[in-house]
């Protein structure tokens, strides 16, 4: 750990060398997004800083010099794909799915991603409309005289992300088989308690306990041999061509169409593809809405003027194209992010060689280096007023027509706003996320009055940087009359 030692930054936190590597910071383990926090705040965003962490340094730099530097590094020095494949052992989690050459700048995924799912999804929302509505039914049954029904929010936000995301990415017929959602719940679980356990280990165990932990409730296979089946299915159907009119529209036969070479086109690495694409797909956006249902309740009064906001809409334009005139619900979404990050920490690389900063900050190879996103998100010089919920903070008014539009968009990406990245690896299912969290979150607002079982119980907790919902905390709900 020390050849590893960041020069000519401050280094923060507690070592505390317990049985080696793994254990060499208990403090980043409970509370590694506090301590980054208070860190910032006591050195302020032009000095970089690193804490150490499980098996290296977690060098963070929030100027916005450095923020652009490292978002606009070369992945051959600072890597993305490595930081992720750490974090979350693809090879074992992902159904053997490896960031490798056969697509170097995983070319497939951003293009089904960005460009497919973009494109056909305005389409699909109708459809995905009555699946909303029947998952609400069904989760929400008892109901205490009032009518009032209680259900576990993140529970609920994962459930109804898991079955839009299913009938979006694999088609109807996989994602309208009850057994199909159960497998996909149980598996993307299953990978989070595992990646997060390997992370703890000493290198040589993660082969051995992280397939037995994939395997344990089989739902990663079950999950890989229906999505195999169906690949087959449709490159026997399709007979190698992509012409077919009549074809599925769904990210399964996007990843198809999009894999070209015959190592993208074999069944098993398109059925580790589009695993990939779902695992991607599911918990980041299932933590950004039920955060958001969260503002929902602890911002009532602003409840109304969203109502008010979707009869409009919905009043002057078609189904699909209302949810592109929801300007304050973007700016509610976007100020809910800024508040509640998913992880305190954004645009993640691990050094694969030495790298010095303009400043001077030098990172030895392993370590990973970040920006602060929680801190920046809510440092007054950015954002006046910086703890305060305003959802009208991101609105402004178009002086050519005096119209009131969301700007910034939710989906924009800016150095001080890197909830979705740097500009130069965005992510690029933001579009797909806006959309399906306008859709939910309208149909809530529309159909029930929304509150939390107990305004004042913890709603979230802190496992190394990542802020995670409480699956205790309850929502409330009752069909509105
Ligand atoms: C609120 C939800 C989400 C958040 C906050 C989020 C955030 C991010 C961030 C921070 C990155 C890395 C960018 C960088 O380091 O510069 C990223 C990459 C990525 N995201 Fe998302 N994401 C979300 C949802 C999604 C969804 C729904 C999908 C798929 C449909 C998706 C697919 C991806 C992929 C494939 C990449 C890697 C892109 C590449 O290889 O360059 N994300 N995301």
């Amino acid at each position: 750990m020390y050849s590893k030692r960041p020069l000519n930054t401050h280094i923060g936190g507690t070592s505390i060398l317990l049985f080696g590597k793994w254990f060499t910071s208990l403090e980043f383990v409970v509370d590694g997004a506090g301590t980054v926090f208070s860190l910032y705040q006591r050195l302020g965003r032009d000095k970089s800083f690193a804490i150490p962490a499980l098996n290296e340094y977690q060098v963070l730099v929030s100027s916005e010099q450095k923020v652009r530097e490292l978002g606009e590094s070369a992945e051959s020095v600072l890597s993305f794909h490595t930081a992720m494949e750490q974090r979350i052992q693809h090879k074992y989690t992902l159904f053997g799915f490896q960031h490798n050459d056969i697509d170097p700048h995983n070319d497939i995924a951003k293009r089904v991603i960005k460009v497919l799912l973009r494109i056909n999804l305005p389409q699909m929302q109708q459809g995905l409309q009555p699946l909303v509505q029947d998952l609400f039914k069904q989760e929400l049954t008892d109901r205490d005289s009032d009518g009032w029904s209680q259900a576990s929010g993140f529970t609920l936000a994962k459930h109804l992300v898991t079955r839009i995301n299913n009938y979006v990415l694999l088609g109807e017929k996989l994602a309208s088989d009850p057994a199909f959602e159960v497998a996909v719940n149980r598996y993307l679980q299953d990978v989070v308690v595992t990646m997060e356990l390997c992370r703890h280990l000493p290198s040589f165990l993660v082969p051995l306990v992280a397939p037995a932990m994939m395997r344990w409730s089989g739902a990663m296979h079950f999950i890989g041999r229906s999505v195999t089946a169906e690949v087959e299915d449709r490159l026997v159907k399709s007979n190698g061509t992509s012409q077919d009119p009549s074809k599925p529209c769904d990210g399964i036969q996007w990843v198809i169409d999009s894999s070209k070479t015959l190592e993208q086109r074999t069944v098993s690495r398109l059925a580790q593809q589009i695993i990939a694409i779902l695992f991607a797909s599911v918990h980041q956006m299932a933590a950004a809405l039920v955060y958001a249902m969260y503002d929902l309740c602890l911002h009532p009064e602003f409840i109304e003027p969203l109502r008010e906001e979707i009869k409009h809409a919905r009043s002057a334009t078609s189904y699909e194209d209302h949810f592109d005139r929801l300007p304050l619900m973007d700016s509610f979404l976007r100020e809910s992010a800024r508040l509640s990050p998913l992880d305190a920490l954004s645009i993640q690389r691990v050094a694969l060689s030495p790298y010095t900063f303009a400043d001077g900050t030098h990172v030895p190879t392993g370590n990973l280096v970040a920006v602060p996103q929680e801190a920046i998100m809510q440092d007054p010089d950015h954002y006046p007023d910086p703890k305060k919920f305003d959802p009208y903070r991101f609105l402004a008014v178009d002086e050519a027509d005096g119209s009131v539009r969301a700007f910034p968009k939710y989906t924009d990406v800016h150095w001080n706003y890197p909830f979705w990245g740097s500009a130069k690896k965005a992510c690029p299912g933001r579009w797909f996320v806006s959309r399906t969290l306008k859709q939910v979150l309208s149909h809530v607002i529309m159909e029930y009055d929304v509150k939390l079982a107990d305004e004042n119980a913890s709603r979230t907790f802190v496992w190394t940087t990542a802020i995670v919902p409480r699956s205790s905390t309850k929502l409330m709900l009752r069909a509105r009359k």
